[in-house]
C-alpha cells in the first residue's frame, strides 16, 4: 500500500479558483484536504447527520437506488471517508465487492473499524488512494460512486477522467455533491445556515476550526448544475443527468461511460 506522502506527491494542477482549507498554509489543496479530514475524522459522522438534519441519509439512499436496476457487482466508492455511503450501497445493492478509496488515513481508520465490527471484510475493502490517480486498471468497475467528495478534488477534471477510466464501458458514475439553491427564500435561508450556523457548530464539536468554514467556501466555488455535467461530458461520460435535491441544496449527477 502506498504511503500518504507518496500518493500526495503528484504535481499540483490547482487553478486560481482553488479554495483550500487553510489559507495560511503553503501545502497544496490535496495535502490540506487530507490533513483536514484526518483532523475531523472522529466527529465527522456525528456532525454530518447533525448539520444536515439527517437529510443526507435520504440523498444517499436516492443516489444508490439509481444503480439498483443495473445490479452492479463490483463497485468503487471514491472519497469513501468513514465508509457510510459504501455500507449503505452494500446493504441496498448487495454487490459482490465494494472498494472504498480515500486520501485520508484518519477517515479510512474509522471505516475500517466499522468493517471489522460488522464482519464485512470480505466484501468491503478500503484503500488509501487518490481519485486523480486511481490504483486500478482501466475498465474494472461496474459502477463508481462519489458522495460529497468531488468538491474536494484538487483537479476536478483529472479526478473525473480517472473515474471514467476505471469504469467498464456502459458502467455508471453516481455523484452526490452540495449545490447552490437559486430561489427565494431557500437561497437566503441556506446561505445564512451554511455561512453562519454550520461553521460555529463545526468549530465547537470538531477539532478543526477551519473545516466547517471551508465547507461553504468550497460549495460556493464549485461548478454545480450544468457546469458540472459539461465537465462530465468533456472527460468522456455520456447520458449525463443532473437531478437537484431538496430545493437544490444537493445535486445528484449521473454519467455513463
Ligand atoms: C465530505 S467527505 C465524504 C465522505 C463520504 N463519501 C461520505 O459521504 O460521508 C470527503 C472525502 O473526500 C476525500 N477526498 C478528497 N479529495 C480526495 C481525492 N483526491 N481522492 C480521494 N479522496 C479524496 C476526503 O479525504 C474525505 O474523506
Amino acid at each position: 500500500m502506498k504511503l500518504k506522502s507518496e500518493i500526495l506527491s503528484l504535481p499540483s494542477m490547482a487553478t486560481s479558483e482553488t479554495v483550500k482549507p487553510y489559507n495560511d498554509n503553503d501545502a497544496d489543496k490535496k495535502q490540506q484536504v487530507a490533513d483536514m479530514f484526518d483532523n475531523i475524522s472522529g466527529t465527522y459522522d456525528f456532525l454530518n447527520h447533525f448539520l444536515s438534519l439527517g437529510i443526507d441519509i435520504i440523498w444517499r439512499k436516492k443516489a444508490i437506488r439509481t444503480l439498483k436496476a443495473s445490479q452492479p457487482q463490483y463497485l468503487l466508492d471514491v472519497a469513501t471517508g468513514t465508509g457510510d455511503f459504501a455500507l449503505e450501497a452494500l446493504r441496498m445493492l448487495n454487490p459482490r465487492k465494494i472498494i472504498g478509496v480515500d486520501i485520508s488515513q484518519g477517515m479510512l481508520d474509522v471505516a475500517k473499524e466499522k468493517i471489522t465490527k460488522k464482519n464485512l471484510g470480505d466484501r468491503f475493502e478500503v484503500v488509501l488512494g487518490d481519485s486523480e490517480n486511481l490504483p486500478f486498471a482501466a475498465d474494472t468497475f461496474d459502477a463508481v460512486t462519489v458522495a460529497f467528495g468531488v468538491r474536494n478534488f484538487e483537479n476536478l477534471e483529472k479526478g473525473l477522467a480517472d473515474i471514467c477510466r476505471v469504469l467498464k464501458p456502459g458502467g455508471k458514475a453516481v455523484i452526490l455533491e452540495f449545490s447552490k439553491p437559486k430561489r427565494f427564500p431557500v437561497k437566503q435561508l441556506y446561505h445564512f445556515y451554511f455561512n453562519h450556523i454550520t461553521p460555529r457548530i463545526g468549530k465547537v464539536f470538531s477539532k478543526d476550526h477551519r473545516a466547517y468554514s471551508y465547507l461553504p467556501e468550497s460549495v460556493a466555488q464549485f461548478p454545480d448544475g450544468q457546469r458540472f455535467t459539461d465537465i462530465l461530458h468533456r472527460v468522456g461520460f455520456s447520458q449525463t443527468e443532473c437531478r437537484p435535491q431538496t430545493f437544490g441544496i444537493c445535486t445528484l449527477y449521473i454519467g455513463t461511460k
